[in-house]
């Protein structure tokens, strides 16, 4: 596996080798001239390449975003759309045991694998993770009707729910075979099973696909920043050098439900007041031990029953914190429990504390991301950078077992996991032609 970058900065610490001055970590080590130089250009048809996401859009269509939550019907709609794309495209297409779309090209490997997702947060913006995929398939087919490329083999792939409405990058972890039998229990909307959901699906008696190490040399994936540092800085690509770890917890308020006007304050049980007593010090604790870029949320509250006339006798709420750095995820998770345990001791009410899910930070491979960052400087000269993701992808799942890098482009306004997420078509066809170019340096092409 390659050298890593240094993650809790994400960004090149290398020194130029000649002068020892630490280098622009946008162009990387040496000057100017050498990088970008011997990279072919591909020809990405972009009328067609934006085709096919505008039809992947209508999967679930809901004003200006997408609704199309995995397991759902416009889910595997949109997989069984993806695979006849991919089919047409002359790639060996199977939806497989965990509901991933796998196109894998007829040429023998080695291959560069190029993913992402098709499926979408409740409230999903049309280009998360689509693009990515519908730029897999671009890139597959643009250098197959080219005679210097067309011997050159990629695989295309849209994982399973990367986005967690049953379980987080459940596709991209069946393919590196680390599932386990937790996983399948995972419950999703309605308080159905992944199994279940599989079993419904017509997916669970098939075989999943798996990482072929004697054929897949590298992964990549691209997607929308879903923030405003491109936007901001005027720039059209970015090379990520490491994703960030996220953990999300559930904290539980079991007190006692009862009539909200003949139960005397004293004696309440009062599962929501503990809940926003809880929720009032989070944010404070939190800064307190956070790293420079950390992040916080509490974006998911329950109170049962919900009723104006009665005390909540069980509240929940759903913390997840992000940071490219483990020690500092440790921190926070233990800040979590410490004021769990706080609130516990001072209202009468039972509070816990449990993990409900979490990803590791990933460094991406140093060769992988070079060989992007040459690309993007050949296709697009002073208008990229090196810059970590400070969302989660799939690729962090793959980094660990196949060198692995990412393209971002920028998203109009920083805006994501909003009907409102959208980016500039030609940002979108750039980000494609940098994958295809980074793709033929990785497999030593024309
Ligand atoms: O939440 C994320 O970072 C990703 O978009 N699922
Ligand atoms: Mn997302
Ligand atoms: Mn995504």
């Amino acid at each position: 596996m390659g050298e890593r970058f240094d993650v809790a900065h994400g960004c090149d610490t290398r020194a130029d080798p000649h002068t020892g001055s630490p280098v622009d970590p946008a162009l990387g080590a040496g000057n100017t001239e050498t990088l970008g130089q011997n990279v072919a250009m591909t020809r990405i048809d972009g009328d067609r390449l934006l085709a096919d996401l505008q039809t992947l859009r209508g999967f679930g269509a809901t004003g200006t975003g997408v609704v199309r939550p995995t397991f759902s019907e416009t889910d595997t709609a949109a997989r069984r759309w993806l695979a006849e794309r991919m089919t047409a495209a002359g790639l060996d297409a199977t939806i497989d045991g965990v509901g991933n779309v796998y196109g894998r090209s007829r040429n023998p490997g080695p291959a560069v694998l190029i993913g992402s997702h098709t499926d979408t947060q409740p409230e999903g913006g049309w280009l998360d993770g689509a693009m990515g995929v519908i730029h897999g398939l671009e890139v597959a087919r643009s250098l197959a009707e080219e005679s210097a490329t067309t011997g050159l083999a990629v695989d295309v792939a849209s994982w399973a729910d990367e986005e967690g409405t049953y379980a987080s990058f459940l596709g991209s972890r069946s393919f590196v075979s680390e599932l386990g039998p937790d996983d399948f229990d995972r419950q999703g909307p309605g308080g159905e099973s992944v199994a279940a959901a599989l079993d419904r699906c017509g997916y669970a008696q098939r075989s999943p696909a798996r990482l072929d190490p004697a054929r897949h040399r590298a992964y990549l994936e691209s997607h929308i920043e879903q923030g405003p540092r491109l936007e901001d800085e005027g720039l059209q690509i970015g090379v990520v050098t490491a994703i960030v770890g996220i953990r999300s917890m559930t904290v539980s308020f079991v007190g006692q439900q009862n009539h909200a006007g003949t139960t005397p304050m004293a004696r309440r049980r009062d599962a929501a007041a503990a809940m926003f007593r809880f929720g009032a010090a989070f944010g404070d604790r939190m800064a307190a031990v956070a790293g420079e870029r950390s992040v916080w949320t509490i974006g998911e509250v329950h109170v049962h029953p919900g009723a104006q006339s009665i005390v909540p006798g069980r509240a929940d709420l759903v913390v997840q914190f992000r940071d490219v750095d483990a020690e500092v995820l440790d921190r926070m998770q233990e800040t979590v429990e410490r004021l769990a345990d706080e609130t516990d001791r001072s209202t009468p009410v039972d509070v816990s504390v449990t993990t409900k899910s979490g990803v590791d930070p990933a460094p991406m491979d140093r060769a992988t991301v070079d060989a992007v960052a040459e690309a993007a400087h050949a296709v697009a000269p002073g208008r990229w950078t090196r810059m970590p993701s400070a969302a989660g992808h799939d690729a962090q799942v793959l980094a660990p077992h196949l060198p692995s890098a990412m393209v971002f482009i920028p998203s109009i306004g920083g805006l994501s996991h909003d009907f409102g997420e959208d980016s500039d078509p030609a940002d979108i066809v750039l980000g494609a032609e940098v994958m295809a170019a980074a793709t033929v340096r990785i497999l030593g092409g024309a």
